[in-house]
């Protein structure tokens, strides 16, 4: 398969990686083999027909070089607007679409991955940004386009809480979800319960050992959890044809408002605050508030975890836990988006 790969950041090099370190079992037991023809950042784009080196891509990614535009088969691209037709001429066969999540403008990925499907390429996504905002115009264009449109990574990173929810409404009625899906929230709110800190040490503690970014606003004001709510919820069957659930269908309260108080009351009674996530498909209501959920109950995931809980009608609840970030953890996910489609599309 030729792969074009949009987004060479920390799950970028990570799929790189992980493509080298399995290589052969990819062949051997999936008969898959790749190739990568196309790698754009946010500066430049290279092509080659016969195969970029893995090792020489990693090279012009580290830290203070050049960027892929720096490649003997790259360019700068004068304006990121180019990148849709750089990508339908490509020679393709997928597009692996990493770039990064903005929620507030979710066009140019979105736009990225609808020139991808309109060439005839399968495409990969691990960005929430367009599966959150824009589900029903891109499943569309993947059944239009008779290709394959997957984003494992979107939600749970390797985990396959995607996978799960597909799976679990196929034979059964779902009656609702509920979940944890945002690390760094999750770490904040452990923090000031453990140590008693206030929401601001805890988010400086968080961002000193790297588990918030210098701008924590998507985390910590639940716009991360509400998209992959988002996502989620577009699996429930009772959402009819050509509608999907938005990120801003999701009622969101994220965490700036809990306080040291707060989680002292709700440990007195036995409590934990969480960011929880929940989807009633009957109402078809998604939300993501801060909730007490009882101290080891499921909900209660330490500070690294992520938990789906799925309600099933016949099945009860099913659930899944596991990480939900970093770099072999998402590259993971596109990998397993990989090898889906080289079987399904045979
Ligand atoms: N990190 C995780 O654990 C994780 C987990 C699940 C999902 N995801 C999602 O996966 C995606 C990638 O995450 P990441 O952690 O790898 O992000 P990252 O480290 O910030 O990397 C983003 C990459 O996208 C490139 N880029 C930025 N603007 C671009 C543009 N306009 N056109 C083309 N490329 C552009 C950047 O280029 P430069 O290198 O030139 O800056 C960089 O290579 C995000 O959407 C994220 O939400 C990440």
């Amino acid at each position: 398969m030729r792969l074009f790969i949009v987004g060479l950041g920390v799950v970028g090099k990570g799929v790189l990686e992980l493509l080298d370190a399995r290589r052969a079992e990819l062949a051997s037991h999936f008969g898959v083999e790749t190739r990568l023809v196309g790698v754009a950042d946010s500066k430049g784009v290279a092509l080659c027909e016969d195969g970029l080196a893995h090792a020489e891509v990693l090279g012009v990614k580290r830290p203070g070089a050049a960027g892929v535009a720096s490649l003997p088969d790259g360019r700068p691209l004068a304006s990121q607007d180019d990148l849709p037709e750089v990508i339908a001429h490509s020679g393709a066969d997928v597009l692996i679409e990493l770039g990064p999540t903005q929620m507030r403008s979710p066009r140019p990925a979105t736009d990225r991955l609808l020139a991808a499907m309109g060439a005839g390429l399968h495409v990969i996504g691990a960005n929430k940004a367009p599966l959150s905002t824009a589900f029903a115009a891109l499943t569309e264009a993947a059944a239009v386009n008779n290709v394959l449109l997957r984003y494992s990574a979107t939600v749970g990173a390797g985990t396959p809480m995607l996978t799960l929810a597909r799976a679990a409404v196929m034979g059964d009625t779902l009656v609702g979800f509920r979940a944890i899906l945002n690390g760094t929230t999750n770490f904040i709110l452990s923090q000031m319960r453990s140590s008693g800190a206030t929401f601001d040490s805890a988010l400086a503690e968080a961002q000193r050992l790297g588990w918030a970014e210098a701008d924590p606003s998507n985390d910590v004001d639940g716009w991360d959890t509400a998209m992959k709510t988002a996502i989620i919820a577009c699996h429930a069957p009772a959402i009819p044809p050509g509608r999907s659930i938005s990120v801003h269908d999701v009622r969101t309260v994220g965490i700036r408002g809990v306080s040291a108080r707060d989680h002292a009351d709700a440990e007195a009674q036995g409590q934990v605050i969480k960011l929880v996530a929940s989807f009633d498909a009957t109402t078809l209501s998604a939300r993501v508030e801060p909730v007490r959920v009882p101290i080891g109950s499921r909900l209660d995931v330490p500070a690294g975890g992520n938990v789906l809980l799925i309600d099933l009608k016949h099945a009860g609840e099913l659930a899944l836990f596991g990480r939900g970030a970093g770099a072999h953890e998402t590259a993971a996910a596109v990998l397993r988006d990989l090898v889906d489609i080289a079987l399904s599309a045979r």
